[in-house]
């Protein structure tokens, strides 16, 4: 403890930190869902060592594989265990509520990260990327890509997003399908399945394999094919792990780089960024979770300093117990022409990681 204590003091007069000379090393809580998808291994570790150099003790916990009860009982002791701030990237949007009371009891403030903590008043700021930005992005590519506004001609597709339990999904599918249902409306775009609800694209969370299953089901059932098979142009997925299961599920149909139908997906995973460039997945979108990370922290300093913590939206994201303020991060377009400059060139990844 001591030598933590002397260790912390030296970072921080070395680094001129400003955390922590306030802070004293205050411990951080940050709870995440998973360590199956690679996203959120990135997004805890860019966090613990963001909020370590900041001069932070962190207690960084994944709840297993998605698992609720695992979640609770973390953020349960994370309360219990004094930690001064949360950041908590919720499996279930809505299974916290009960978790949370103790840290409201004891006034530690709680930052919901990436997807939104509903029904609990104990969420004080929320820190994501631009989530509706995100659905507009997917729905805007295939409509440039489809040429769905000038062209002539049917197009088909099929749709495939997250969990309903992630709020998330209201706001990828919600900015997506407000550029496509036009197109449905008009019958220039057709879901051969007639599986166009949100609740009907769903994948139980996120899982790839899900996501593969119901689009071989998709191919069956619809006869899609490449060889006298039925049309299909594109396949809209919410992110890249149902992206991996489409793509597997075409490839494993006989698809191939010069005949797969477009495909889009969200975070540039490595496997996804893979596909990328080898032709059989279209577009990504890049959230730079370094930048979500160093935006969190700049909140976390705030708060443990009493400083106004900075957001940009303070009307959009509503958990049922009010508005909570929130800081948006800007997605950006990821495809095979400019996934160099976005990836390799910032030091996201390494050429031959991918
Ligand atoms: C995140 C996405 C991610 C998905 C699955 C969503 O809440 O915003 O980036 O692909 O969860 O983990």
């Amino acid at each position: 403890m001591k030598f933590k204590a002397t260790l912390t003091a030296l970072c921080c007069a070395v680094m001129t930190c400003t955390a922590a000379s306030t802070a004293e090393a205050a411990k951080i809580g940050v709870s995440m869902p998973t360590q199956a998808l690679q996203r959120w291994n990135q997004d805890g570790a860019n966090m613990k060592s963001e909020l370590e150099k900041a001069g932070y003790e962190v207690e960084l916990l994944y709840a297993g594989d998605n698992d609720i009860p695992t979640q609770v009982n973390q953020i349960e002791n994370m309360v219990a265990g004094g930690c001064e701030v949360l950041v908590v990237a919720a499996i279930d949007g809505s299974a916290l509520t009960e978790a949370l009371r103790g840290a409201k009891e004891k006034n530690i403030p709680v930052i919901s990260y990436d997807r939104l903590i509903m029904n609990s008043d104990a969420v004080t700021y929320y820190a994501t990327f631009d989530n509706y930005k995100v659905g507009q992005m997917q729905g805007k590519f295939v409509e440039d890509a489809l040429k769905l506004k000038d062209g002539d001609g049917v197009k088909y597709t099929e749709f495939f997003t997250g969990p309903t339990d992630d709020n998330n999904v209201n706001f990828f599918w919600g900015g997506m399908i407000e550029i496509i249902q036009p197109y449905l409306d008009s019958g220039k775009l057709v879901c051969r399945s007639g599986q166009t609800t949100m609740a009907q694209a769903a994948t139980l969370n996120w899982n790839l394999e899900e996501a593969q299953k119901r689009m071989e089901n998709l191919i069956a059932s619809q006869g899609y094919g490449p060889d006298g098979g039925t049309q299909l142009d594109a396949v809209i997925c919410s992110n890249d792990s149902t992206a991996q299961g489409v793509v597997n599920a075409l490839v494993g149909n006989g698809y191939d780089a010069t005949n797969i139908p477009l495909v889009t997906g969200q975070d540039c995973d490595r496997p996804n960024v893979k596909f990328m460039k080898r032709g059989l997945q279209s577009m990504s979108i890049f959230k730079d979770t370094r930048t979500l990370a160093a935006q969190v922290v700049k909140m976390v300093d705030a708060i443990v300093q009493g400083k106004e913590v900075p957001v940009n939206d303070t009307k959009t994201y509503n958990n049922g117990t009010g508005i909570i303020p929130s800081f948006l991060c800007e997605p950006v377009v990821g495809t095979k022409a400019n996934y160099k400059e976005l990836l390799i060139d910032s030091g996201y990844y390494k050429e031959k990681e991918i």
